[in-house]
């Protein structure tokens, strides 16, 4: 029997991960359905099923709260496998869920699938459906996360920037107490090697967030005030901005010119918000602690995520210039920090190590910006790392060590997804 093929072995990941209506991230670490992970994953599954990949965002949707949250992960069965469950959350959904969210990337994936979608009844009638809901979901953000108005939304956790455990996050978490957490037995450093995931005093702050949060009975309309953790992140900011731009392109096209209209004012009006947060001197944009309204001096991968969105030209051929100097102190890239920083920690999860979903959408921003030649890099460093160690969850940019999870859904999905354009 002739080898399987790199695109074969993706598409078999998908399907081992497949429950029918939704993916896990990969079974025994994360064995629930995750917000951005979904959407991401549906990319890859428009190759091989296009009715199946709008399913996977709609069963997210399905749980949408009745304020607009999409919340970031949906307890569909029963498993102790799992640290912070449901009995942890208690947020007193049908089907339990957690109370925050994720980066929204579902704008982005809908019109991504739409655009491209070979069965154009299916993708009319599907996205026509899905269009309110993610509209519902923006007008939440500004709501209820830019309370003043600035054009950008502040995360309240690290969870909901979807890169955990940044180095981006450790001075404002500094300031989150840990008094009161109590007893408590992670389940994380039972499926993966302990020196790749947090510390013990970053989970305990984890959860005294959490814990405040469930104390005002998830109220959204309460929660960004009373958090001590209000950051304003370029990248999970971008993904906001480019969702909203590309909702409105879909709008425009179902014609429904309301949802355009208003998306596309939020997403100029982020575009222009962005210009605060750059840094010449890093050369890319940072985020900002909006507890003390200062720009929290951390080159993380967070602020070249950013080219995801419409940004000027400038700032993204500077973006283009930075990858390629972080490429030069690494193997494989795009790495999630500046290995130049002493906090650069190469197998660690998001404080070093390469992730496919990040590179993924800066490749697309950067060649939307025409940098060909840096976003092929990205993608070439991709490929290489599948064929050096497998669909796992991260790899160490250095080595190119597989790390966190194997068989991973989303890393098989931007697979399926750079082989698809090749
Ligand atoms: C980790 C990642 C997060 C992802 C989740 C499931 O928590 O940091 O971004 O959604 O795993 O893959």
């Amino acid at each position: 029997m002739a080898p399987q093929t790199a695109y074969d072995r993706a598409v078999n990941v998908l399907k081992q991960n497949d429950r029918g209506t939704y993916t896990v991230p990969t079974k025994g670490l994360y064995p629930f359905q995750w917000n951005w992970d979904s959407c991401l994953t549906a990319l890859g599954q428009r190759h091989v099923d296009e009715a199946r990949a709008w399913t996977e965002i709609e069963t997210l949707f399905a749980h949408q709260w009745e304020d607009g949250m999409v919340p970031h992960i949906v307890f569909h069965e029963v498993s102790d496998q799992y640290f912070p469950g449901p009995e942890v959350w208690r947020t007193n959904r049908p089907t339990p869920t957690s109370g925050m969210t994720q980066p929204p990337v579902a704008g982005f994936a809908a019109k991504r699938i739409f655009d491209g979608a070979k069965d154009r009844v299916l993708a009319e009638e599907r996205a026509r459906r899905l269009l309110p809901k993610i509209n519902a979901w923006h007008k939440w953000f500004f709501a209820n996360r830019d309370p003043h108005g600035e054009g950008l939304v502040a995360i309240l956790h690290p969870w909901e920037s979807g890169r955990d455990n940044s180095i981006d996050w450790d001075a404002a978490l500094e300031r989150v107490p840990t008094e009161g957490v109590g007893e408590y037995s992670r389940r994380d450093t039972q499926h993966a090697d302990p020196a790749h995931r947090p510390t013990k005093t970053q989970y305990d702050r984890y959860l005294w967030l959490v814990q405040r949060f469930r104390s005002l009975n998830w109220d959204n309309s309460r929660l960004h005030d009373a958090s001590p953790f209000q950051v304003v992140d370029p990248g999970f900011n971008a993904i906001l901005i480019r969702s909203c731009a590309d909702l409105a392109a879909m709008a425009d096209a179902l014609d429904e010119p309301g949802i355009a209209a208003d998306n596309r004012a939020w997403a100029n009006k982020g575009l222009a918000a962005m210009e605060g947060l750059w840094s010449e001197p890093h050369g890319q944009y940072l985020c900002r602690d909006r507890t003390i309204n200062t720009l929290i001096d951390s080159a993380s991968i967070g602020g070249i995520l950013a080219t995801f969105a419409a940004i000027p030209s400038g700032r993204a051929h500077a973006i283009a210039r930075t990858v390629e100097r972080l490429s030069q102190s690494v193997q494989f890239s795009v790495p999630s920090h500046d290995p130049a920083d002493r906090r650069f920690d190469a197998p660690r999860y998001w404080r070093g190590p390469v992730w496919l979903v990040t590179n993924y959408m800066i490749a697309d921003g950067l060649a939307a910006a025409g940098e060909n030649a840096v976003a092929k890099l990205i993608i070439d460093s991709s490929l290489e790392l599948i064929e050096k160690s497998g669909f796992a969850e991260y790899y160490d940019p250095i080595s190119g060590t597989p790390c966190g999870g194997g068989h991973f859904t989303w890393t098989a999905a931007m697979v399926v997804e750079f082989l698809s354009k090749q």
